[in-house]
């Protein structure tokens, strides 16, 4: 891998024409320093890198309620997805952890794997060394959006009824619309 462009060191742009594993973990520990995790005070950052070579940032943002709390993975791949982006080469992963690899949790591997399984997944520790691991590494036999496709099994009086129901919907958003407009 060739090293960062001098360009993307000057400027603020978050985007890397030639990139280093080393730039994009560094970007992760970047990211890590917005964490928001009064409750576990265990501080993620993750940084994607699109295929066009654009890199969105992420943290953990943690609730009250706590179950609602969001990774650092699906906040950075969040905001990768709702900007258009949806092919990733790779992602890296940055915690406090001096000792070990910050591995991503399932439901952050199945979220990965939705755009894909053959991309990069670097796991850090604090001093930036990092394991390697693709998504299909990290998450074998997975389900994906293919395997929705295959639902050719479903009753069939439960398509129609379905249909029915939103045709029904649709026709009373449509009465509605008229009496408002
Ligand atoms: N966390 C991440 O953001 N990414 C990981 O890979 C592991 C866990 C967060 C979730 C929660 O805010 C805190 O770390 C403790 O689990």
């Amino acid at each position: 891998h060739t090293h960062i462009h001098t360009h993307t060191l000057t400027c603020d742009l978050n985007i890397m024409n030639s990139w280093s594993p080393e730039a994009l973990v560094r970007k992760s520990q970047e990211a890590k320093e917005q964490a928001y995790c009064p409750y576990s005070k265990f501080r993620v950052g993750a940084a994607v890198l699109t295929s066009d070579g654009t890199v969105f940032t992420g943290c953990n943002v943690e609730n009250a309620c706590y179950t609602a709390g969001l990774c650092a993975e699906r906040t950075a791949i969040s905001k990768a997805v709702s900007e258009g982006h949806k092919s990733f080469k790779a992602i890296a992963i940055a915690s406090d952890l001096e000792d070990r690899f910050i591995s991503p949790c399932g439901a952050c591997r199945q979220f990965m794997r939705e755009f894909g399984s053959q991309w990069d997944v670097y796991m850090s520790k604090s001093d930036g060394s990092y394991k390697l691991m693709t998504v299909k590494e990290l998450l074998p036999c997975s389900f994906g959006p293919d395997d929705l496709r295959l639902h050719s099994s479903y009753p069939s009086e439960k398509v129609a009824s379905y249909t029915s129901y939103y045709q029904k919907v649709a026709s009373y958003t449509e009465t509605t619309f008229s009496l408002f407009f």
